[in-house]
């Protein structure tokens, strides 16, 4: 009996556990967007640096169907492109600096966070055919508001350039 109580006791928290975890791990709220498994091994678009509260410095990866998009410039993005953006915090490099005449080296960080960018016009209609998620340490953010954040910043292109389709980067050669 007692060992029964132990075993249903361990198996209640074991499946709440997983419950509890699984989740957080897939995907944000809103879009369901998932963290590519090979986003790392895709090719560069651009890279990008914010100054201020972010102090980063960025960079723009695409999947296939993303990179030849823009490669020809085609514009909307054809579905099933993704978009990711990685970004570490902007570290000076002492270690660097030390054979340059003067300080002058920065270099990536520690990683802040990964912010992912799905075409699909039909699933993602309601937000201009874009689908969006946020991670850290490979973990999906929760927070709903962040992720309606994105739709609502990324649609203000609209009006400054209706044809760029609400992705601000451009491919650097
Ligand atoms: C306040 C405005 C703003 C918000 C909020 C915002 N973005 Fe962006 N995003 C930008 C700008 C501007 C760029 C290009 C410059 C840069 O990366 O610094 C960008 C770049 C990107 C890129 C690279 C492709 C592109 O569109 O240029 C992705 C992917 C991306 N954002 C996804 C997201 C996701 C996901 C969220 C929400 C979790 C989000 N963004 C929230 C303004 C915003």
């Amino acid at each position: 009996m007692r060992r029964l109580g132990n075993a249903a006791l361990g198996a209640a928290i074991l499946i709440f556990g997983i419950a509890a975890v699984w989740p957080r791990q897939e995907a944000p709220p809103v879009y369901g967007v998932k963290l590519p498994k090979d986003y790392r091994d895709w090719k560069l678009i651009s890279v990008a640096h914010e100054a201020g509260r972010n102090n980063d410095i960025r960079a723009i990866l695409g999947n296939d169907i993303a990179v030849k998009a823009f490669r020809e410039g085609k514009r909307p993005f054809p579905d099933g492109a993704v978009i990711v953006r990685l970004a570490w915090q902007y570290q000076s490099s002492s270690r660097n600096d030390t054979v340059f005449p003067a300080p002058q080296s920065f270099v990536a960080g520690e990683p802040t966070n990964v912010q992912v960018s799905v075409k699909d016009s039909k699933r993602y209609a309601a937000s201009g055919g874009w689908g969006y998620g946020q991670f850290e340490k490979g973990m999906a953010n929760q927070d709903a508001a962040l992720t309606r954040s994105c739709f609502a910043c990324h649609a203000k292109l609209e009006a400054l350039e209706a044809k760029a389709d609400l992705v601000f980067t451009v491919y650097s050669e």
